[in-house]
């Protein structure tokens, strides 16, 4: 891929006035799939050092040792393991790969300066080693969060297909005690499951109960993050917590963070123009079990491009040019419908407690919780002028 040529240099006042279009009320109402046509005509790969990277342990380290790049593919035809238990393509309960590029938070704001991450930024990045939210972890252990909340506060559930248009209400403390027991008490989100069948709790947790309780959350390091946009409602802010194996089919939305608060959770992405294949019917397991092995790995000239992309940014950023035209040029539209399947495996990485994930505008994203009380918190925020 060629740098394309400049044609609007911007400052850095970004962030800020109106926007186009602001994501989180509407965060379901959305097949954004669907929604929105545009369509990036440059590939937006993504991951700079992923080579050292493999999975990642959460214990903040960049290159994040457990070299298990290999997705162990059950060839046993019986698919029962010695023990008796079914074996999985794709198992939660193991490390898998990650090939976004991973910065701690020291490193972020050393590039970018204290106001965190730029507006806008084009590629997923994984910030670790911040331990701003160690509180309020404290406040969310399985014990701790009904105590933050009126005796019997109920929650409400969504369907973890990519509508996720179905709710049910239930206590709070219900809902804990089904997850962890699910599946004869393994907690456990088997890929079979139907996706409007299967509850989940996230991204409706806007009440004023959660909205109140969300304050003790430190927002990401990032320049439309501010308290200033907090107290104008310019991000919004969404609490979930789900067993192994549950997570939320592909979909689309604005930009964002998410944060993991407890346990794991791995993400998988591709740029807007990069669609996956899915089935509407099941969540992001049964897309990992039944598709995800059978697509090609990243090959070294993608991994290439993705860091060469971050690199551009950088330079750009500095030299006071925003990628507005690199947003143009992820805004100009191929005719809907026109793009095929991507036949590679995602842009992957999982999220460990205390690390998050930034996620570009638009880019198709799904989610696999790893533990059986994975908690986290997502930060839906305003980038548009
Ligand atoms: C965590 O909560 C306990 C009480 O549940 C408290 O004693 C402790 O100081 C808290 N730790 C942090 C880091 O907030
Ligand atoms: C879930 O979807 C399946 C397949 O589309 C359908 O047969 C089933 O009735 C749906 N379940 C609910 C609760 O809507
Ligand atoms: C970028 O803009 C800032 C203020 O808007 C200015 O102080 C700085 O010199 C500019 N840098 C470059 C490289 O143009």
């Amino acid at each position: 891929m060629k740098e394309t040529k400049d044609n609007t240099v911007k400052t850095k006042e970004r962030c800020s006035g109106h926007h186009h279009w602001s994501m989180a009320p509407s965060l379901f109402g959305l097949l954004l799939g669907l929604t929105f046509g545009g369509i990036e005509s440059v590939q937006l790969a993504d991951s700079p050092q992923p080579y050292e990277g493999g999975s990642c342990s959460g214990d903040g380290d960049k290159n994040c040792n457990a070299q298990d790049n290999k997705v162990a593919i059950n060839h046993d035809s019986s698919g029962i393991s010695g023990d008796g238990k079914q074996k999985w393509n794709w198992d939660p309960s193991t490390t898998h790969r990650c090939n976004i590029r991973r910065i701690s938070r020291l490193e972020l704001l050393t590039s970018f300066g204290n106001a965190g991450l730029p507006c806008l930024y084009p590629y997923p990045l994984v910030i670790y080693r911040g331990n701003e939210n160690s509180g309020f972890a404290n406040l969310t252990t399985v014990d701790n969060l009904p105590l933050n909340f009126p005796p019997d506060f109920h929650v409400t559930l969504s369907g973890s297909d990519s509508l996720s248009s179905h709710r049910r209400t239930i206590p709070l403390t219900q809902y804990l005690n089904e997850i962890l027991t699910a599946n004869d008490g393994s907690g456990e989100t088997l890929p079979n499951q139907l996706g409007n069948e299967t509850w989940y709790l996230f991204g409706e947790t806007f009440s004023d109960e959660w909205a109140t309780f969300l304050q003790s959350y430190e927002l990401p390091p990032c320049q439309s993050c501010t308290p200033l946009h907090r107290l104008q409602n310019k991000i919004a802010l969404s609490f979930g917590i789900g067993n192994t194996g549950s997570g939320v089919q592909w979909h689309l939305h604005g930009p964002g963070f998410s944060e993991t608060i407890h346990g794991r959770k791995h993400w998988v992405l591709y740029p807007p123009a990069d669609r996956p294949e899915y089935d509407l019917d099941y969540a992001s397991r049964h897309w990992m079990e039944n598709t995800y092995p059978a697509l090609e790995d990243r090959t070294a000239e993608d991994l290439k491009n993705e860091k060469w992309g971050h690199d551009v940014f950088l330079r750009r950023w500095k030299n006071n040019m925003t990628y507005g035209s690199t947003m143009q040029e992820s805004r100009s539209s191929v005719p809907e419908g026109e793009s095929l399947p991507s036949s590679k495996k995602p842009w992957e990485c999982t999220i460990s407690r205390g690390e998050m994930i930034y996620f570009p505008d638009r880019w198709h994203h799904a989610t696999i919780n790893l533990e059986k009380y994975t908690v986290f918190v997502s930060s839906f925020t305003t980038e548009y002028e």
